[in-house]
Order: structure tokens, then sequence, then C-alpha cells
């Protein structure tokens, strides 16, 4: 599982689930090019032991996500990598979502992800020494979630995990593996914006999965790592769901 002498890049990786990759990611050797809008990052990428750059960018804008990809080129030489955890949620019932909400969903979820992974797949596949992009999208693309309303948040997951079905496929050729993760509700700023506009939602979500808890980010790294890593060197166009058992449903006890 080592990722010893790699570079990944991870957009969204300033907080919670993407910084969360990045540590991980370091601490198996990989050197880390970390891309978020936020001003800086909740953790200095420079101090977590390997060659780390943070790049502050918005990705649904094209022509910074190039001019960065293209510094990375510049910078580390290569990309081993690729983890498009940028994300924004909209929990809210489907009667009251507005055009501009939607699109802005669709904009950092959707083309967000798909323009970082085509940048670092053309990086990639000049290298062609193999590569693997693992994306994130989540059970609300599998089901609906208790409480919720994530009419427009979930299918622009759901477009992530086909996206990444179809990229695997293409991608092949050129050992560039494609895969995803779909995490149940995990603890980080995101969820806990949601919690506060719903108090009970934590509650019901500790409940909820079969393992009786809310998700932590340390829950996540390990299944990312190992895709990144040349342990899943078989492995592409799969799904791995991580929310405690949710996909499973919860037997009354
Ligand atoms: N937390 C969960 O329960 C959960 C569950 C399933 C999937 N996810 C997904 O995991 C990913 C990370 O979520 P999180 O919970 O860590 O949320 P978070 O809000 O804590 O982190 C998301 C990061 O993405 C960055 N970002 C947002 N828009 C951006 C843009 N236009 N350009 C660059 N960066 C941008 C934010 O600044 C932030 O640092 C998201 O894609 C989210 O949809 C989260």
């Amino acid at each position: 599982m080592s990722l010893e002498g790699r570079t990944t890049v991870i957009t969204g990786g300033g907080r919670g689930i993407g910084l969360a990759i990045a540590e991980a990611a370091a601490e198996a050797g990989s050197n880390i090019a970390v891309l978020d809008v936020l001003d800086k990052p909740h953790k200095r990428i420079s101090e977590l032991g390997v060659k780390g750059k943070y790049y502050r960018v918005d990705v649904t804008k094209m022509d910074e996500l190039e001019q960065t990809f293209g510094k990375i080129g510049d910078e580390f030489g290569r990309v081993d990598g690729c983890v498009p955890a940028a994300g924004i949620v909209l929990d809210k019932p489907s009667f009251d979502h507005t055009w501009d909400e939607c699109e802005d969903l669709l904009k950092v979820n959707v083309r967000g992800a798909y323009f970082s992974t085509q940048l670092a797949a053309r990086a990639m596949r000049a290298q062609s020494t193999g590569a693997s992009i693992v994306l994130i999208a989540s059970m609300a693309s599998h089901h609906a979630v208790p409480l919720q309303h994530l009419s427009m948040y979930g299918p622009t997951k759901g477009a992530v995990r086909i996206m990444m079905t179809q990229m695997a496929a293409e991608l092949a050729p050129w050992n560039i593996r494609g895969n995803s993760i779909s995490p149940g509700f995990i603890r980080t700023e995101m969820t806990h914006l949601c919690a506060r506009q719903q108090p009970e939602l934590s509650k019901v979500m500790g409940n909820a999965p079969p393992l009786g808890r809310i998700g932590e980010t340390s829950d996540i790294v390990g299944a990312v790592n190992y895709l990144l890593s040349d342990a899943a060197a078989y492995t592409t166009g799969v799904d791995i769901p991580i929310a405690g058992g949710m996909t499973c449903g919860r037997i009354a006890s």
C-alpha cells in the first residue's frame, strides 16, 4: 500500500475528507498537491513530511484548473494519483431548490470533478507508467438518506459514479485505474452545517447505520490509499460504499 515516490493531487483538500486523504497519502509516502478554494488549508500542507504544496483554485474555473495542473507538472514532474474531493451539498426540500443552487451543485460536484479528472488523466497518459483516480461519490447516489433532502446533491454524486465507470473503461488501455468511494454520514464541516440546520440529524445518523455511529474521516482514508496504491493494481471501475452498512439497512434491535 506504499505510495512512496508518487505524486497525488487532491481537490477540496483544504479541510474535511480531502485533507484527511492528503494526510494519509503523505503518510504512505506520496508527495501531495492540494487544491482548494479556501484562502488557506486547515493544516499546513508543507508540514506533512513530504513535498507538499497548496494551490488556491476554484475547480469550476477551467482556466484556473489548467494553470494549476500546469504548475503541478512543472513543480512535481508527474501525477500518479488524483482524488477530486471538492464538493458542496444542498440539504433542502426539492420544492424549494432554485435554478442557481442546482447549477452551483452541478458546476462543483460534476463539472469540477470531471475536468479535474480529465487534466489528471492527460498528465497520467503522457507518463505511461500507470496511475489511479479515486472519485468521491456518496451514499446519497445509492439511496435516499434519513431526514435529509438531497434531490439534486444525490444526482450529482450519481453522475460522479457513472463518470467513474465510463472513465475506468476508457482509461484502462493506459493502465489508469478509476474507482470511487461512497461515504455515508462523515463528521466534517459539511455535515456539521447540515446538523446545525436540523439538530436531530446527528442522532438519526448515529443510529441509522448498522454499525451504529457516525463515520469519521479516518474511516475513509484506508480505502482511498488502497485504491491509489499497487495493492489495487487489478481493481478498476468499482465503487466502495463506506457508510457503516447503510446500504444493507438497519434491523431494529
Ligand atoms: N461528509 C460527508 O458525510 C460526505 C458524505 C459523502 C460524500 N462526501 C463528499 O466528500 C467530499 C468532501 O466533503 P467534506 O465532508 O470533507 O466537506 P467539506 O465542506 O468539509 O470539504 C469540501 C472542500 O471542498 C472545497 N471546495 C468546495 N467548492 C470548491 C471549489 N469550487 N473549488 C475548490 N474547492 C472547493 C471546500 O472549500 C472544502 O475545503 C465532497 O465531495 C462531499 O460531497 C461527504
